[in-house]
């Protein structure tokens, strides 16, 4: 799979028809959309949120059903496929987080909950849901056993109203819920310190960003491994997060751009920044998305995703292989961390004729100069 593959948009089949799917995309296939999708009951003309709508198939049930329905999405990668999905089959597709929704505008909320995202992200989703509904109105959920289902259908009869489990499919649910109440949204920023290259930097967060609360001892590894001189030089950092690698490398006189697929991820990423008063250039983008052809870099970092939607997938770490070198000058240098057990080494080598470890621990760093 080269770059061009990963970012290929293609139909897939589902027993509603074709549907649009890429790499790097959550959402179908997978068992609690589906649930969702054929069980959720939506009414003609009712305006109805979709809060968690990945690629877009429960959105396009709710719209088949005659509703007008808004899916808010803050993937990239997702809300790519997410607009040609809504596109073709009449739905509105908006980036954006689940707590920017607005409050007592809709008479339906559909919330896959988001549970590989971690609680805080969920019980934000749940709150959010509860706010955006009108007095009344009815929020799906759909979930997973084995991810929490029980303990956030219970958290979300408490903050939001009466509830029954409409569906059982093996370990998948889907629940529906009548607002009674509204809830309050529970505290989104969060802030923690951390030494890093000798320096201590501020790292502010937003629920379901990687790593919250410490810096991930990949990244720092990374970090140590980084030895050469970054002043003025252009650094590319694949899959930012709050910046752990991006913030460094800024605070040594790299002029680091910084590309994040995740929106609550780039906003903790500027807000870092600011908080630490240095230039990051943030972009909101699907691996290279919002690279322009000539943009070139002596040094690319990454400590790439291994899981989207829960489940193991190397498309994303791929790509950024491939992006790595694509944009990558003569002679630049390309720094992973990843798992001893991910074999990213042929991969490497194949592409940049070269890969070398350069440190070994609970984690690998591996290299490669273009
Ligand atoms: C393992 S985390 C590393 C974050 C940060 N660099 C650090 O060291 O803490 C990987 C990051 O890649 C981001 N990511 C996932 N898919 C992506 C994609 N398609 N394009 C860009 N970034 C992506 C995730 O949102 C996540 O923030």
């Amino acid at each position: 799979m080269e770059l061009a593959d990963y970012h290929r948009v293609r139909p897939v089949p589902t027993p509603y028809g074709p549907l649009f799917v890429k790499a790097g995309a959550r959402g179908f296939p997978d068992p609690r959309y589906e649930l969702l999708a054929r069980v959720a009951e939506l009414t003609q003309g009712a305006r109805v949120l979709d809060l968690n709508p990945g690629v877009g198939l429960a959105s396009w049930q709710a719209a088949r059903s005659g509703a007008r329905v808004v899916a808010l999405e803050p993937s990239r990668a997702a809300f790519r496929v997410l607009s040609e999905n809504a596109r073709v089959q009449g739905f509105e597709a908006r980036l954006g987080l689940p707590w920017e929704a607005e409050a007592e505008a809709y008479d339906a909320v559909l919330l896959m909950l988001p549970a590989e995202r971690g609680t805080r992200y969920v019980e934000a989703s749940l709150a959010a849901a509860g706010r955006a509904l009108k007095p009344g109105g009815l929020l799906w959920i759909a979930g997973s056993k084995k991810k929490g289902f029980e303990r956030y259908f219970k958290t979300a009869k408490h903050w939001i109203g009466y509830g029954l489990v409409e569906e059982r499919e093996g370990p998948y649910r889907v629940a529906v819920l009548e607002k009674e109440r509204t809830p309050e949204l529970p505290p989104l920023w969060e802030a923690f310190e951390a030494e890093l290259w000798g320096r201590r930097f501020t790292f502010r967060t937003l629920p379901g960003v990687f790593s919250e609360g410490r810096v991930d001892p990949a990244s720092e590894l990374l970090l140590e491994a980084l030895n050469e001189s970054k002043k003025g030089a252009p650094v590319l950092d694949l899959g930012a997060g709050y910046g752990a690698l991006a913030l460094p490398l800024a605070a040594r006189g790299a002029r680091v751009t910084a590309l994040e697929d995740d929106l609550a991820s780039v906003r903790a990423l500027e807000a870092s920044a600011a908080e630490n008063r240095l230039e990051v250039d943030a972009r909101h983008s699907d691996v290279d998305e919002a690279l322009t052809e000539g943009e070139r870099f002596a040094i690319v970092v990454t400590n790439p995703p291994f899981h989207v939607g829960g489940s193991v997938i190397l498309d994303v770490a791929k790509a950024f292989v491939y992006a790595a070198y694509r944009y990558l000058e003569k002679g630049g240098r390309f720094y992973l961390v990843a798992n001893p057990f991910l074999k990213y080494e042929p991969l490497i080598e194949s592409v940049f004729g070269n890969v070398e470890t350069v440190r070994a621990d609970r984690y690998k760093v591996l290299a490669a100069t273009r």
